[in-house]
């Protein structure tokens, strides 16, 4: 586990670079991140390159025992190649193209671009190919980022005509798919097929859904096009990307397949602030805002080592105040140091900090930095390098892996998203009511694709997994069949993967081992009751309530309020060695917690106690985190483990860490502390 730091040496006088990386070695800090945005100071004009300014800063980082990653610069196209190729630039529903002037401006169908980006990343790799000071290389910069994956303009207009071409082979075909009987929608040619622009009212869900496929496709060969050329220059080098957090239009797993591992870009304070399962800006209060929601940032941890398949990097962690929106709190004292332990601790290698230094120009003169813009120490220079110390006083670990799997499905979410039914229908918020209600019971989970092998896991949670193929479908009802405790929850299985509601209801081809079907389905604004019974005890739920009816299925929830009181809500089945859940309500935390812990007793797992409020424990390789996002202190008992950094008293923003199970360790608010 080690730490790293975004540098921008073009943003700095040349004699100011070596105190500067000076400084860095003595934080600690071991890789230095540079260049993603750099393409006019490598080409200032067509066919002008000048590499030594970033050989120079590399070596320096080589000299001082660092290394340097190197970033292809294709995020901010300079202004000379967007004035030579307009039509590179991306386009918005309406035909609008992006000017020139901030980043992302670019569209990943534009063959012009993409014979622009294969120009200047080849020379780039040429130049630092066998160069020992360079480990690996982040392709562009944070995909999608700036609502940029989806773009709608005659390249990509041709490029999703043949993408359907590929996918269907004939236009009769696509039109049965999709179910283009519907008003009057039947095409005659796949080149009538456009993307989708402007409407009256809503688009045909199956076409938006493959055009959300084709965008987040188009990227994946974008970025495919980067690796290819990193690796022919230099197989010796690691490929990633950083990605970012509860990001819905780009397949994370599709793009990791080209590189060697995920990074993300780790802003803790500013995801809380835009989850939509946490309060308000104004109703947050200070631990949300100076110390952000440790499960907001722990499951995407969790999601990108999925992705990854083992370690991952935090390519940016938020180093200080940020310039989000709408407020910008400075975290409290201990929490970068805090943040870096907590990511370490659920499987990244390093995590590097953006930025080195606050800069004096352009548009982010107010996002922080671990040094201030007149180059002294910033608040977080001091906890960063008490991280790298600590980090290298514990042994090398591997990277967690858990009992308990979360299915991701990207398809899944862009056909609910595309019809939420609710204005808080949110996919990941969903799957976070169960990482919470797992994690508050320090179970560590891990975020999996659907092509993942259900069988290393006890147990597997399929949250709103809507779109399933008859051989997924197959493949769960064999899981359980053969052992596994599987837990559908609302809205899942209800349609095939063309988007289109199945011939029998939902959950469709599994509804047989689960012995119940849903008959009913409402969405439920806050104001009407909401009220299930569960194992005897009474519990709320949100948003959205289905109701059942079993046969052959044991009802385990009722329905106690509105149109459905009295109906089933929760069936369980056994079905061969193992058992089948639908949970037909989107629980609130007690519920979640009992469904939680009824599922880990079932599939033999340890369960722990449930943790105080934003206390988490986390275990990796043998060694568990004690993180205390809570102000005031908390005290623990290792179990079997003893503590090998901090303390039994665990103050507000600190953490420990012991060398034993998380489920052995107890903790208690401290009422010394
Ligand atoms: C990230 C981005 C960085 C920088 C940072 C702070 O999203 O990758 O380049 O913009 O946010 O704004």
């Amino acid at each position: 586990m080690q730490t790293g730091v975004c540098y921008f040496p073009e943003h700095w006088p040349r004699e100011r670079w070596e105190a500067d990386v000076e400084r860095m070695a003595e934080a600690g800090i071991e890789y230095v991140r540079m260049s993603e945005f750099a393409w006019n100071r490598m080409e200032p004009e067509p066919g002008e390159y000048e590499f030594e300014w970033l050989a120079e800063a590399v070596d320096l980082v080589g000299e001082h025992g660092m290394n340097a990653v190197l970033c292809t610069p294709t995020a901010t196209p300079p202004k000379w190649l967007v004035d030579e190729y307009p039509g590179i630039r991306q386009e918005r529903p309406d035909g609008t193209p992006l000017e020139f002037g901030s980043r992302r401006h670019y569209c990943f169908n534009s063959p012009e671009y993409r014979r622009e980006s294969r120009r200047i990343i080849e020379r780039l790799a040429d130049r630092f190919a066998g160069n020992e000071a360079v480990a690996g290389w982040q392709t562009d910069n944070e995909f999608g980022c700036h609502d940029t994956v989806r773009c709608y303009c005659d390249d990509c207009t041709s490029a999703f005509r043949t993408w359907l071409r590929e996918t269907y082979d004939s236009v009769d075909a696509l039109n049965d798919a999709w179910g283009n009987a519907f008003w009057s929608q039947e095409y005659t040619g796949f080149a009538e097929v456009d993307v989708p622009g402007p409407t009256p009212a809503e688009h045909h869900p199956t076409r938006l859904l493959d055009y959300h496929r084709f965008a987040s496709d188009s990227v994946v060969e974008y970025n495919r096009l980067h690796a290819d050329l990193l690796r022919e220059a230099d197989d010796e080098w690691f490929v990633t990307h950083n990605f970012m957090g509860d990001f819905e239009p780009l397949d994370a797993f599709d793009v990791t397949e080209d590189l060697d591992f995920a990074a993300w870009d780790s802003y803790p304070t500013l995801h809380t602030q835009q989850a939509p399962d946490t309060p308000a800006p104004e109703d947050a209060g200070a631990d949300l805002h100076r110390a952000g929601d440790p499960d907001v940032t722990g499951m995407n941890h969790a999601l990108y080592r999925g992705v990854s398949g083992g370690p991952f990097w935090i390519m940016e962690n938020q180093a200080g105040d940020i310039r989000a929106f709408p407020y910008s709190a400075e975290p409290d004292d201990g929490m970068i140091r805090l943040w870096t332990h907590q990511a370490a601790a659920h499987g990244a290698d390093v995590v590097s900090y953006f930025r080195w230094r606050r800069c004096q120009f352009g548009q982010e003169q107010y996002w922080g930095a671990l040094n201030n813009y007149d180059g002294s120490p910033d608040r977080g220079l001091e906890e960063a390098a008490d991280a790298a110390a600590e980090f290298d006083s514990l042994p090398d670990l591997d990277a967690p892996s858990g009992d308990v799997a979360i299915l991701v499905d990207y398809d899944s979410m862009w056909a609910l998203h595309s019809e939420r039914h609710a204005p808080d229908f949110d996919y990941w918020s969903h799957l976070r009511t169960y990482y919470r209600a797992f994690r508050r019971r320090g179970t560590t989970v891990d975020l999996v694709s659907t092509s993942a092998d259900f069988d290393e896991y006890a147990a597997v949670v399929a949250p709103s997994l809507h779109l399933v193929a008859d051989d997924l479908a197959d493949r769960l009802a064999a899981y359980a069949e053969g052992g596994g405790e599987l837990l559908l929850t609302v809205r899942s299985a209800t349609k095939d993967e063309n988007h289109r509601l199945r011939d029998e209801l939902a959950p469709g081809p599994l509804a047989d081992a689960l012995g119940a079907r849903v008959e009913q389905h409402e969405s439920l604004s806050p104001g009407l009751e909401t009220r299930v019974s569960y194992e005897g005890e009474t519990y709320d739920y949100r948003t959205w309530a289905e109701w059942l009816r079993p046969d052959g299925g044991t009802v385990v929830g009722r329905h106690e309020s509105g149109a459905a009181d009295g109906e089933p809500a929760i069936v369980r089945n056994a079905s061969g060695d193992g058992h089948l859940t639908y949970v037909g309500v989107w629980p609130e935390d007690g519920l979640a917690d009992a469904i939680v812990v009824a599922l880990l007793e079932r599939a033999a797992l340890p369960v722990g106690e449930r943790l105080p409020d934003r206390v988490r424990l986390t275990e990796r390789d043998g060694h568990t985190w004690v993180t205390n996002f809570r102000a005031d202190a908390v005290s623990i008992d290792p179990g079997s483990g003893s503590v090998v950094l901090g303390d039994e008293s665990v103050p507000g923003r600190d953490l420990a860490v012991v060398d034993g199970p998380a489920h052995e360790i107890g903790v208690g608010v401290d009422v010394d502390g």
